[in-house]
């Protein structure tokens, strides 16, 4: 791949999954079948519900991802000590409310600064990299890149929410771009996702070109529906790697 990765975000396929309780569809071929079609990384989102992915995928994921995985999850003592034995290659923390549809919004680091940080130490010292999921917000972006909130931490990239712009505000493309120009700005890789499609990637890519790393996730099986999963990933490929 070039110089922007794409992370292909599997939970739904095990949402279709779950809706029957099911052996299938496996999101573990899912994840193999993404990564032949060029993903970079394959993510997953592992919530206390296990509405999704559960410990049996992620323990398969690791084993036969050949890229990286990234296991999204909130920065409670259950999922660090999954992680800690699991050790994925990386993990985005993100905030988690037991009965949204969705991750809502980015971590707050000013208000939960020192649950995020003890977070990061322990995955950090378990040898799992470290993600931060924030709206692009410069009060979290400066809180990111604070020597005293990184520093040995093992954080190394942020993600920056794009849930807003997805929505339609268009507005929020500047706010992105500002985020990640203060965050590369102190050596820290960007990624994005939440809510992109096939529809509203290329503006992105074209407004903020040091965006890194896309997860992407619900639109890509969506589409698969109808195109098939190696179409769907290979068309999101081409457009970030405009
Ligand atoms: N990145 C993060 C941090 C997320 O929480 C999610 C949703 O699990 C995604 C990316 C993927 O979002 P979507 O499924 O809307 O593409």
């Amino acid at each position: 791949m070039g110089i922007r990765r794409l992370g292909v975000n599997i939970d739904h396929v095990a949402t279709l999954r779950q809706a029957r309780r099911s052996a299938y569809p496996d999101p573990v071929l899912a994840a193999m079948l993404a990564e032949q079609a060029g993903a970079a990384q394959i993510t997953c989102h592992i919530r206390g519900d296990r509405r999704h992915v559960n410990e049996r995928d992620i323990r398969l994921l690791r084993e036969v991802v050949t890229t990286q995985l990234n296991v999204e999850h909130a920065a409670t003592e259950e999922m660090i000590s999954l992680m800690e034995q699991l050790r994925p290659h990386r993990v985005t923390l993100v905030p988690e409310r037991p009965d949204e549809v969705t991750t809502e919004g980015g971590l707050n680091l000013l208000t939960n600064a020192e649950a995020v940080r003890a977070a990061a130490r322990r995955l950090s010292a378990a040898g799992v990299r470290v993600s931060l999921f924030i709206d692009p917000d410069p009060a979290q972006v400066a809180a990111v890149v604070d020597p005293s909130f990184i520093g040995g931490l093992g954080v190394d990239m942020i993600e920056l929410n794009t849930a807003r712009y997805a929505e339609g505000h268009i507005d929020d493309l500047s706010r992105l771009a500002h985020a990640c120009a203060q965050a590369k700005g102190l050596g820290v890789e960007v990624a994005a996702g939440h809510g992109l499609t096939h529809l509203n990637l290329a503006a992105l890519v074209k407004a903020v070109p040091d965006i890194i790393e896309y997860n992407i996730g619900h639109s890509i099986v969506s589409r698969a529906v109808f195109v098939g999963l190696d179409a769907a990933v290979r068309d999101l490929i081409r457009i970030i790697q405009a």
